[in-house]
């Protein structure tokens, strides 16, 4: 296999995942005080394992971007910064200018120069510091980096997931079921563009907002905050999540106009989830209309909204007058696909009222630890679906597998790799990057540490890392002569 020249390898990575371990704690975000709710625990919600106990990338990023760089002979690296690090405290009061649509939805905002000015001033310092420190690291390394603004966790002044899953009716602090987490999105994605964009071209506004909106607002037994089941809830977080995509884009192009490599200044994507969908039981009408409607709802209803300003709020596949709303799709410069797994859906009863019924069927063969069904050639179908809809560049933003006894990393990486070239070669997709998940076993939020997706080990004691077989094989491939074309 010959990839292009300019193709980036890299491992994906998110902050709330590896950074706490050695080094300063961050208890100020919804997620952190949602893994240690005594509550939640007890109802078996999430694990009880504790990510102050992670793998420590705060203090020990140097020889984990080496590994990155030397023994994995990757280019690229993707990370986030979590936004509860660098602002623990509100920035409300902090005034912009913010314009509505006839539907009193948020369609514009305006950050001034003494608000950024404010902004600078009430951010945490050593915070931003440090970060400067891992993005410099990372250019010295010849790393380029995909930052991510957001991968779940809201600071705790945004939202209250204790007081959301008691009583989302009296709760003040209900993150993106309220508009107002939008308005301070663009402050903060202002705030990160103009501060490190001399540093990074790469970004990534939301991951998975799709995950965000599901696991926490429809699946309440998914071990994600506020943990609700509410199909209204549901709907308005992910409508605000894809305002929020709209919104932070246009501000990252406002405040970074350094480039730091051929990206550069500011190539601004979302990172989606699409998975492939397959009805159980293909003669089965009922099936086949499930698995349709998980497909569409999962892997397209959100790109709809953020490419094609496509708002079918109602879930009927129809996009009325009033559902058509192109200003608010300001911008996606390349889409991020990350890729799990096979999914058949069966029909089944509704267990939330207004949304169709379906389950989907356990994992029997090729199963990950995660009870994730393997199915490369998935890849390679929605690498080609997303391109065929949207038209724009891809980056395989994550893939991996979660596989604690090293068995089948090597395979599952060198099997999804094919499927991307194929796509590049035989299809003609546009695909320029491929991001494994994950550098380091890491929390896999709410099934804790037990989850093993890392191409090193972590041995949470020590914080000692052993690479698995798959380090050789992704060298190997990352590293491998490329062609000109
Ligand atoms: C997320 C990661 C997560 C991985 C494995 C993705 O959905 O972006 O944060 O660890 O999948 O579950």
């Amino acid at each position: 296999m010959k990839f292009p020249e300019e193709f980036l390898w890299g491992t994906a990575t998110s902050a709330f995942q590896i950074e706490m371990g050695k080094g300063e704690v961050d208890p100020n975000s919804d997620w952190y005080v949602w893994v240690h709710d005594e509550d939640n625990i007890r109802n078996g919600l999430v694990s009880g394992d504790l990510p102050e106990e992670g793998p420590g990338f705060w203090e020990l990023y140097p020889e984990d971007l080496r590994r990155a760089k030397e023994e994995l002979g990757n280019n690229a690296f993707r990370m986030s910064i979590e936004w509860s690090r660098i602002f623990p405290n509100p920035t409300w009061d902090i005034p912009v200018k913010v314009s509505f649509d006839s539907y009193g939805s948020v369609c514009h905002v305006e950050v001034s120069e003494e608000s950024m000015r404010l902004l600078e001033r009430r951010a945490y310092q050593p915070s931003v510091q440090r970060y400067r420190e891992i993005l410099t690291e990372c250019r010295r390394l010849g790393l380029t980096v995909l930052l991510t603004l957001y991968h779940w966790p809201l600071p705790l002044w945004i939202h209250d997931p204790i007081a959301c899953r008691d009583d989302i009716v009296h709760a003040t602090k209900r993150g993106w079921v309220d508009q107002s987490t939008i308005i301070e999105f663009a402050k903060y994605a202002a705030f990160i563009a103009k501060t490190f964009g001399d540093l990074v071209d790469i970004y990534a506004t939301i991951n998975e907002p799709m995950v965000v909106s599901g696991m926490g607002y429809l699946y309440k037994e998914s071990g994600f905050p506020p943990g609700l089941s509410n199909i209204d809830l549901f709907i308005k977080v992910s409508e605000n999540l894809a305002i929020a995509h709209g919104i932070a884009y246009e501000q990252i192009k406002r405040w970074d106009h350094v480039s730091s490599s051929k990206y550069g200044p500011a190539y601004v994507g979302i990172v989606h989830c699409p998975q492939y969908y397959e009805p159980y039981d293909k003669s089965s009408r009922d099936d086949v209309e499930a698995a349709s409607f998980v497909e569409y709802i999962q892997n397209e209803w959100f790109l709809n909204m953020i490419l094609k300003g496509d708002f079918d709020l109602n879930i009927n596949r129809i996009i009325d007058l009033e559902e058509q709303r192109p200003y608010l799709a300001k911008g996606c410069d390349f889409i991020g696909i990350n890729y799990y797994m096979r999914n058949r859906i069966k029909a089944a009863e509704s267990k939330i009222p207004g949304f169709p019924g379906f389950e989907i069927v356990p994992c029997t063969e090729n199963c990950t630890d995660m009870g994730w069904e393997i199915y490369p050639q998935g890849l390679r179908y929605e690498l080609n679906w997303a391109y065929k809809l949207y038209r724009r560049p891809l980056m395989v933003t994550e893939n991996g597998i979660a596989d604690a006894k090293d068995e089948k990393r090597s395979d599952f990486l060198l099997s999804h790799i094919r499927e991307i070239y194929k796509a590049i070669t035989e299809d003609g997709v546009p695909v320029k990057g491929y991001f494994h998940w994950s550098l380091i076993d890491n929390f896999e939020w709410a099934r804790g540490f037990k989850m093993r997706f890392g191409l090193y080990r972590v041995d949470y004691e020590t914080k000692e890392r052993t690479p698995t077989k798959a380090v050789q094989v992704y060298k190997q491939i990352a590293t491998a002569e490329s062609s000109s074309t």
